[in-house]
């Protein structure tokens, strides 16, 4: 994967890929005080766009102000121009989009007040994050044993760095073991979720996933139950034990960056028929109708990268509009 591109947008302008640096005191580096989306831009019939920019960036936002940032300098609206900007100027059909909202000048403290929030988007072309024949073959996983964060220890529903190493120690043990992907469960020992995408179990043809207390509000996850609910397939939000995902007929994951990839193996047991399940291969379908434009909800969910506004040849974006106080 090259994470390659011509630009990226740090704090009002674009700069270099090369001088894109921040200084190795910054803290964010050191503590995890960084928030951050991940965005995916698609081609379409009408050019590049990105899928749900506005749920994606108003997250961000929320992210920042759950985890205590007063003021940012940056609105919603100054955020979508300068990621179209970022996309435009680098010139992508399709990309992942990273905004990262960090910590820096202060902060050593470890008071949030005592710093400043700096803000910068990458964007890179990124595609088959589980692996190039995941979507065909679905991925094995297994259950970790690191817990999933409880709410009162880090916020799950903010996209936080510092929660991401949790998910690096699940990921890395699950990896070394030989699998793709690490299942996580809650304190309770409910299933929660991956450590970059929620879990959805079909059995009997209806569709049960975990409720929201402990995880990531995934919008890949909410894009999913509303198509599975428009084709007229129930959606549960229950609690599922261990157990449940042994038996289901099958099991599927959801995220920006894995987009819907079935689990064809648990802990060394097939689901199902131990490939990728019908209910999940017509979830895949719909899904990519939707990033690609061609599906009912798609004029809903996607921000045409080059309409309806002109954009500037280098629009510098003031900065320090307060969006909380
Ligand atoms: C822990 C976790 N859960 C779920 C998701 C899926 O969220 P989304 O569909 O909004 O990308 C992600 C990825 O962002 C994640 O990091």
């Amino acid at each position: 994967m090259s994470m390659e591109s011509k630009y990226i947008w740090m704090n009002g302008e674009l700069v270099e890929f090369e001088k894109a640096t921040l200084h190795f005191l910054t803290p964010a580096l050191h503590y995890g005080q960084g928030i951050f989306e991940g965005i995916r831009c698609y081609a379409t019939d009408r050019g590049p766009a990105v899928f749900r920019l506005r749920e994606h960036l108003e997250r961000l936002i929320h992210s920042a102000l759950l985890f205590g940032f007063r003021s940012l300098p940056y609105s919603v609206e100054e955020l979508t121009d300068a990621i179209r900007l970022t996309i435009s100027a680098n010139g992508f059909e399709e990309c992942y989009i990273r905004p990262l909202i960090y910590l820096t000048e202060g902060g050593w403290n470890l008071n949030v007040d005592a710093g400043r929030a700096g803000v910068g988007i990458a964007v890179w072309e990124w595609t088959n994050y589980l692996g190039a024949e995941a979507m065909e073959k679905g991925v094995r996983a297994n259950i970790s044993s690191f817990t999933r964060h409880h709410p009162n220890v880090m916020l799950t529903k903010a996209k936080v760095t510092g929660n991401y190493a949790n998910s690096t120690l699940a990921k890395t043990e699950s990896v070394r073991l030989g699998f793709d992907e690490a299942i996580m469960l809650d304190p309770q020992g409910y299933v929660a979720e991956c450590t970059g995408e929620n879990i959805f179990v079909v059995r009997n043809e209806k569709i049960y996933t975990p409720p929201t207390m402990a995880i990531l509000e995934g919008i890949t996850r909410d894009s999913l139950i509303t198509i599975a609910r428009d084709l007229g397939i129930e959606v549960i939000e229950q609690p599922i034990s261990r157990d449940q995902l042994y038996m289901a007929d099958e099991v599927f994951v959801s995220g920006t960056a894995a987009e819907c990839i079935g689990l064809r193996e648990i802990d060394f047991r097939l689901i199902g028929e131990g490939v990728t399940g019908p209910i999940t291969r017509m979830m895949q379908r719909s899904y990519h109708d939707a990033i690609h434009g061609r599906h009912p909800r798609s004029e809903e969910w996607l921000e045409y990268v080059n309409s309806p506004v002109e954009l500037p040849e280098q629009a510098r974006i003031p900065t320090w509009n307060a969006v909380a106080d």
